[in-house]
C-alpha cells in the first residue's frame, strides 16, 4: 500500500486516520478498511465532488467564513486535483476510504492549511448525497438520449412496416390481423411514459442537500442558496435531517429503471419468439446474433437474450435498495454507503440494454411473407364477419358473435382456413340474411385497413400516430 506523500502533522501524528482519527489511538484493522473502504465505486463521483466543493469554497468566503485567498488556493488545488484524476494520475489508497477523503488529502497536499478550511460548515454526510444527486441528474440526461435512440428505431421500422400484415394476439393465441409497424409503435408508447418517469424522476431529485452539514445544520452563516444555484439545483433541500439520510431520489430513478427493464424485457422476449423458425417474423442481423460451437446451423438471439436477463438485474436493484433503506432510523448511517454501487450499476445497464436493443431493432428485417403465412392460422377474420352482421343487419352483437363462431366451425369441419371459403348456401344456414356480400370483406388488409378509430391498427392511424411521435421525441430535454 502507498504511505501518504505529506508529514503528518503533531496533533495527527498518532492517529489511525488523517481525516478523522483525531480521538483514536490504534490503526484501523485491515478487514474495518476493506469492508469500510468505498473508493474503488465512489471514485464516479469525482467531478461532481470536485464541483460541489468549489460552490462550498467560494460560498464560505463571500459569507466571510473563510479568506478569498483560501477559497482562491482551493478554486485551483481543486482544478489541479480534477486534472490529476481525469488522467488516472491519482493514487486509490483504500485508507483513505472515499474520493471525498481522496480529494481533499490531495488538496492539503497540494495547498497546505487553507486546503483544511474547506470542510467548514459541511460533512461528508451532505457532500456525498450532493455529488449523488448532481451525478444521477447528469445520468439522466445521458439516458434520455438513449431512450430517444430507441424510440426513433422503433419509429423508423413503423413506418417501413405500416402496412405490413401480422397476426396479432392474445394469450399468445390468434387473435386480429395487426399492422407490424402498429406493434412496435406500442413500444415507443411506453418509453415515452419511460421517459416522463425519468424526467419526473430528475425534477425532484434536483434539491441541494448541501450544508445540511453532519444531520442539524449548522453554526456558521452559510448561504445555502448561493450553493443550490451554483449548482444548478432548484432550491436548498428544507429539512437538514432529510438532507443528509433520504435516497427515495434513487428509489424513485430505480423503479423508473425497473419498469423501462420491464418494458425491454418484453419486446426482447417478442425478438426471441419471432426469431425462432416457429415464427419466422424477423431476422437479426449477424451483429446482435452468436453462433453455436457444436450446432453449425445456429443462429442464435443472444441479445435479446441477455436483454431479457439483465433486465431482472434493474429490478433486483431496486429491491436492494428499497431493502437498505426501509428500515433506517434517521439520520444517516453507513448503510447509506451501498446505494451509489446499485444506482451506477443500474443507470450502466439501463444504458447497455437501451443500446443494445437499438441496434437490434435498426438492424432486423421483418419478414413480411412469414408474417403473412401466419395470418393463415386462427380464423383472424372472424371478428370482422361478426361486426359486419352488426353494421350491415343490424343484428345484435351477441347473436352476431354466435354466427362467426358457427362459420368458423364449418371452415375448420372441412379442413379450410378461411371464412371467405364459405359458400352462399353455408351462409344463409348461419342466418337467412347473411350472403356473399360479406366476403369481399374478410380480407385481412380490409380487416386492418378498416380499424380506423382513434389509435387502431389501420395504416393511416399508424401514418398519424408516427406524427404524434415524430413531434413528442423532437422535444430536447
Ligand atoms: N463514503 C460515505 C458514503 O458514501 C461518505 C459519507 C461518510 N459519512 C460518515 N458519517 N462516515 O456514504
Amino acid at each position: 500500500m502507498n504511505t501518504p506523500k505529506h508529514t503528518p502533522s503533531a496533533s495527527q501524528e498518532k492517529s489511525a486516520n488523517p481525516l478523522w482519527g483525531g480521538r483514536f489511538q490504534g490503526n484501523s484493522a485491515p478487514l474495518l478498511q476493506q469492508i469500510n473502504a468505498s473508493i474503488d465505486v465512489d471514485n464516479r463521483l469525482f467531478e461532481e465532488d470536485i464541483d460541489g466543493s468549489k460552490a462550498h469554497a467560494a460560498m464560505l468566503a463571500d459569507a466571510g467564513i473563510i479568506s478569498r485567498a483560501d477559497a482562491a488556493a482551493i478554486a485551483a488545488g481543486l482544478e489541479t486535483v480534477r486534472g490529476e484524476l481525469q488522467r488516472g494520475e491519482l493514487p486509490f489508497r483504500v485508507e483513505l476510504e472515499d474520493i471525498h477523503m481522496h480529494i481533499e488529502t490531495r488538496l492539503k497536499e497540494l495547498i497546505g492549511d487553507a486546503g483544511g478550511r474547506l470542510h467548514t460548515g459541511r460533512s461528508r454526510n451532505d457532500q456525498v448525497v450532493t455529488d449523488f444527486r448532481l451525478w444521477l441528474r447528469r445520468a439522466l440526461d445521458g439516458l434520455d438520449g438513449d431512450i430517444r435512440g430507441l424510440a426513433l428505431a422503433l419509429m423508423g421500422q413503423a413506418k417501413r412496416h405500416s402496412e405490413t400484415i401480422l397476426p396479432g394476439f392474445t394469450h399468445l393465441q390468434p387473435a386480429q390481423p395487426v399492422t407490424f409497424g402498429h406493434h412496435l409503435l406500442a413500444y415507443e408508447n411506453m418509453l415515452r411514459r419511460d421517459r416522463g418517469r425519468f424526467r419526473d424522476c430528475r425534477e425532484r431529485l434536483n434539491e441541494s442537500p448541501l450544508g445540511a452539514a453532519a444531520l442539524a445544520g449548522t453554526t456558521y452563516p452559510i448561504n445555502r442558496q448561493q450553493t443550490a444555484n451554483a449548482l444548478g439545483f432548484r432550491a436548498p433541500m428544507e429539512n437538514s435531517l432529510d438532507a443528509v439520510s433520504s435516497r427515495d431520489f434513487a428509489l424513485e430513478f430505480l423503479s423508473s429503471a425497473a419498469i423501462l427493464g420491464i418494458h425491454l424485457s418484453r419486446l426482447a422476449e417478442e425478438l426471441v419468439l419471432w426469431t425462432s423458425p416457429a415464427f419466422g417474423f424477423v431476422k437479426l442481423s449477424d451483429a446482435y446474433t452468436t453462433g453455436s460451437s457444436i450446432m453449425p446451423n445456429k443462429k442464435n438471439p443472444d441479445a435479446a437474450e441477455l436483454v431479457r436477463g439483465k433486465a431482472a438485474s434493474l429490478l433486483a436493484a431496486f429491491q436492494h435498495l428499497g431493502g437498505i433503506l426501509k428500515s433506517l432510523p434517521l439520520a444517516y448511517a453507513k448503510d447509506l454507503q451501498d446505494d451509489k454501487a446499485i444506482v451506477f450499476s443500474a443507470v450502466d445497464t439501463v444504458s447497455l440494454l437501451l443500446r443494445a436493443m437499438t441496434g437490434m431493432i435498426t438492424d432486423m428485417t421483418a419478414q413480411p411473407e412469414a408474417m403473412r403465412r401466419a395470418c393463415a392460422a386462427g380464423f383472424l377474420l372472424a371478428t370482422d364477419l361478426a361486426d359486419w352482421c352488426v353494421q350491415e343487419l343490424k343484428l345484435p352483437f351477441r347473436e352476431a358473435h354466435h354466427i362467426a363462431a358457427k362459420a368458423v366451425a364449418i371452415c375448420e369441419a372441412r379442413g379450410s382456413v378461411d371464412l371467405d371459403t364459405l359458400t352462399e348456401s353455408e351462409l344463409k344456414s348461419l342466418h337467412p340474411l347473411l350472403d356473399t356480400r360479406v366476403l369481399p370483406l374478410l380480407t385481412l388488409e380490409q380487416a386492418v385497413h378498416r380499424r380506423i378509430s382513434y389509435g387502431g391498427t389501420a395504416p393511416s392511424q399508424v401514418m398519424a400516430a408516427l406524427e404524434r411521435a415524430e413531434t413528442f421525441w423532437q422535444e430536447a430535454v
